[in-house]
């Protein structure tokens, strides 16, 4: 019988490493969306980071350079990350969909969201990545990263910058907004306001890991 869902499970090799994951990533069909992205967008940072960030999918840049939080959104969590005092030495950084969704605007190219079968279709990958990694903290960028991650009814509006401790993938799971929403702010008093409680959050993983995660060897 005919599978119903294809998902990249298949695609999975037997003892992945990130390498392996990666080379067989850059080939994935599990989903339309390798049609219309340019290349698959693979998480980046060490194996032994202790801190796992997932965001949604590659934006425009990414799609281009290959390459997961270098375009505008990615620069913002950098400039977050040193204000939170996390190193970014210390963390990993990937999407739950690892090709860029999009749709053409006239010459520009607008990003789409994921549908849910295009995000259960990839999230092994990210499944992969977190065995390889075995991060003790994952934080979620944005609503599609952490309701795949934590529960499809988690609300990030509701439950931003709480530390969970009942989500199997890791020791401790936290959800925050996703960097491109504080750039979609409607103006510069509500785009630093969404800055200072980005990088509070973020403070409190920060906290987290200074007080109950070892460094790795
Ligand atoms: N937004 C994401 O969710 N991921 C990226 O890699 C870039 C922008
Ligand atoms: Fe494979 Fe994910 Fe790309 Fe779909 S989006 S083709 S599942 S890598």
């Amino acid at each position: 019988m005919p599978k119903l869902i294809s998902t990249a499970e298949e695609f999975i090799p037997a003892n992945p490493t990130l390498n392996s994951l990666r080379e067989v990533a850059a080939g994935c069909t599990a989903c339309d969306l390798y049609k219309r992205g340019t290349q698959t967008v693979f998480g980046e940072g060490s194996r032994k980071a202790r801190v796992v960030f997932v965001g949604e999918q590659p934006g425009d840049k990414e799609d281009l350079l290959g390459r997961p939080f270098v375009g505008p959104a990615g620069q913002l969590l950098d400039r977050a990350l040193e204000l939170a005092g996390i190193e970014r030495e210390e963390t990993y950084v990937t999407n739950i969909v690892k090709h860029f969704k999009w749709e053409p605007r006239g010459k520009r190219r607008i990003h789409k969201k994921p549908n849910a079968l295009e995000i259960a279709a990839c999230r092994p990958w990210f499944e992969a990545e977190v065995q390889v990694i075995k991060p003790q903290v994952v934080i979620c960028l944005g609503a599609t990263a952490a309701q795949a991650v934590i529960g499809r009814t988690f609300k990030v509006t509701q439950r931003r910058g709480e530390i969970l401790h009942d989500v199997a993938i890791a020791l401790a799971v936290m959800a925050t907004v996703h960097p491109s929403s504080i750039l979609r702010a409607p103006d510069e008093e509500a785009r630093r306001d969404e800055m200072t409680k980005f990088v509070a959050d973020l403070k409190v993983a920060a906290a987290y890991i200074r007080e109950n995660v070892k460094r790795a060897a």
